[in-house]
């Protein structure tokens, strides 16, 4: 299947992926949503692929949602296949086991909100404005918006959000934590570069486990949570990449990480 609403490009180890429907503000089809999960599929088998920067194509937009256009049609079995088939890519994207960072360069609203909660980390031009609508609209977030912002915003925040469909700009994202760094428009791109890099400098597999050691854990007790660090951190103990780390400090040079 050739990317129609998609473009992806990869450089030096990163891959751009940008939402490419500027004329429908990015808007999530089912088309792009089909996209998206292919896309990632082969990123997540892809070697030259270290880290991924998700954006939006145009001035405007990260995404604008889903497209309401599809949705006003939907009958309840297709939007509950809606909603399983795009909580199944959002989650496909948070377990990519790489590290991805959200440019949020401008709206980003229901389930572009939702896609932008589901990367690692967020990054937010000064222009944009984030947001769950969907009360507007009559009805809900469907790709697990209910579960991911009170994650991260924590439950007050989130229920504002969520009950009042209200947005917040920039700022606002930032002071509550939806949001990791806000940056001038044209500085968006080279400082998610520049973060994506200080990260893919790192071992591979440190990062693949960490990335499940948070996630896993977020969803177990306490206790459970720490014996499955525990055996993750037995795991990387056996890496040539913590042979590596560990002799390159000794040795008082850059380390050489191979993702072995
Ligand atoms: N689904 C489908 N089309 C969308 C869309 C969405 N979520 N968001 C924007 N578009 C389309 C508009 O219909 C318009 O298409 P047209 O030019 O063919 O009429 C185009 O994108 C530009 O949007 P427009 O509304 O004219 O831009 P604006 O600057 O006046 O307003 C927004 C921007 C984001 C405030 C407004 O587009 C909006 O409220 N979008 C819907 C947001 C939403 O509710 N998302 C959650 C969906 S579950």
């Amino acid at each position: 299947m050739g990317d129609q609403n998609l473009l992806v490009e990869t450089r030096d180890g990163i891959t751009f992926v940008t939402v490419n429907r500027p004329d429908k503000l990015n808007a999530l089809n089912d088309r792009t949503v089909e996209e998206l999960d292919a896309a990632f599929a082969a990123l997540a088998a892809d070697p030259a692929t270290r880290g991924v920067i998700l954006t939006g194509a145009g001035e405007k937009a990260f995404v604008a949602g889903a497209d309401i256009a599809e949705l006003a049609t939907q009958s309840p079995v297709d939007g509950k296949a809606r909603s399983v088939r795009g909580q199944r890519v959002l989650d496909r994207i948070e377990r990519l086991g790489k590290p991805v960072i959200a440019a949020v360069n401008g709206f980003a609203l229901g389930g572009g909100c939702e896609l932008a909660m589901a990367c690692h980390v967020r990054i937010a031009s000064e222009n944009a404005k984030l947001g769950t609508p969907e009360v507007k609209l009559g009805i809900m977030c469907g790709y697990a918006g209910t579960q991911r912002l009170p994650r991260l915003v924590g439950k007050g925040r989130a229920l504002e959000m969520l009950l009042t469909g209200e947005m917040v700009d920039a700022a606002e994202a930032l002071r509550i934590g939806l949001v990791n760094r806000v940056v001038p428009r044209e500085k968006l791109l080279p400082e998610a570069e520049a973060l994506l890099r200080k990260m893919i400098a790192n071992g591979p597999l440190s990062l693949r486990f960490t990335l499940e050691a948070v996630h896993d854990g977020l969803e177990m007790g306490f206790g459970e949570a720490q014996h499955q660090e525990a055996t993750l951190f037995g795991l990387i103990c056996t890496t040539e990449d913590m042979k590596e780390g560990t002799k390159a400090f000794l040795e008082k040079r850059p380390p050489r990480f191979q993702g072995k």
